[in-house]
């Protein structure tokens, strides 16, 4: 499964970078305002980190999102374009893969917006499923049934689990066999700790200074 950094913050994708484990990031608006940094610098800066950078269009219409997706695609060959999952949305994801511009569809909150996103030609689907839980739905249950529908199918369309709220989401989303899942920075901070590490280092390190002492 790759692992993507949900985030506008471009120390904290090199710090996770650093440790050899991230396959990409996904920015949305509301991250990207968040930090009150320029978009497009921010974006290239990602991209010399990871090979995939997910920037979303803010238009709403099918022009406007492929002028958007055409700037966004010439700044580096790391983005990837994001499009709300509207119909305009499915216009433009047809558009770009026939330009080779590689896509990840954004607020996916059903099987039947997955299915469409990936027969318009979206690369990425993105299901968002805290979000779901959030209203009392079963957020992990639409990735069950998405990954059941991609098995009887050939969609070149990866499943990224998005909307994470805390390691338990990364491994039942592993165990479902989703290809991506994307994971805010103080959750993704949390999958390389157990406090059993920390105890069994200190008594080796203590143990250790004994011989050495
Ligand atoms: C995914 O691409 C989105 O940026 C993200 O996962 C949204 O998560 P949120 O529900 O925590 O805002």
């Amino acid at each position: 499964m790759k692992l993507f950094l949900d985030t506008a913050n471009v120390e904290s994708v090199a710090e996770i970078a650093s440790w050899g484990v991230l396959d990409g990031v996904t920015t949305n608006p509301s991250l990207v305002a968040k930090e009150g940094k320029d978009f497009k610098k921010t974006v290239i800066e990602m991209c010399k980190h990871v090979p995939c950078v997910s920037a979303q269009v803010t238009a709403t219409d099918f022009a406007g999102m492929k002028k958007q997706g055409e700037e966004y695609a010439s700044w580096h060959k790391h983005v990837v374009v994001k499009v709300p999952m509207t119909t305009e949305g499915l216009k433009a994801l047809h558009y770009f893969r026939s330009k080779g511009i590689r896509t990840n569809t954004t607020l996916i909150f059903s099987a039947a917006q997955a299915v469409l996103a990936a027969k318009a030609g979206a690369n990425i689907i993105s299901p968002f499923i805290g979000r779901l839980d959030d209203i009392g739905e079963n957020g992990m249950a639409l990735i069950g049934e998405i990954m059941q529908i991609w098995l009887q199918y050939d969609f070149d369309c990866e499943v990224l689990v998005a909307s994470t709220r805390h390691p338990r989401h990364i491994v039942d989303a592993a165990k479902l066999g989703a290809h991506i899942c994307t994971v805010p920075v103080d959750v993704f901070k949390k999958l390389p700790q157990h406090a059993l590490t920390d105890v069994g280092l200190k008594r080796f390190l203590d143990d250790w200074k004994k011989v050495a002492g």
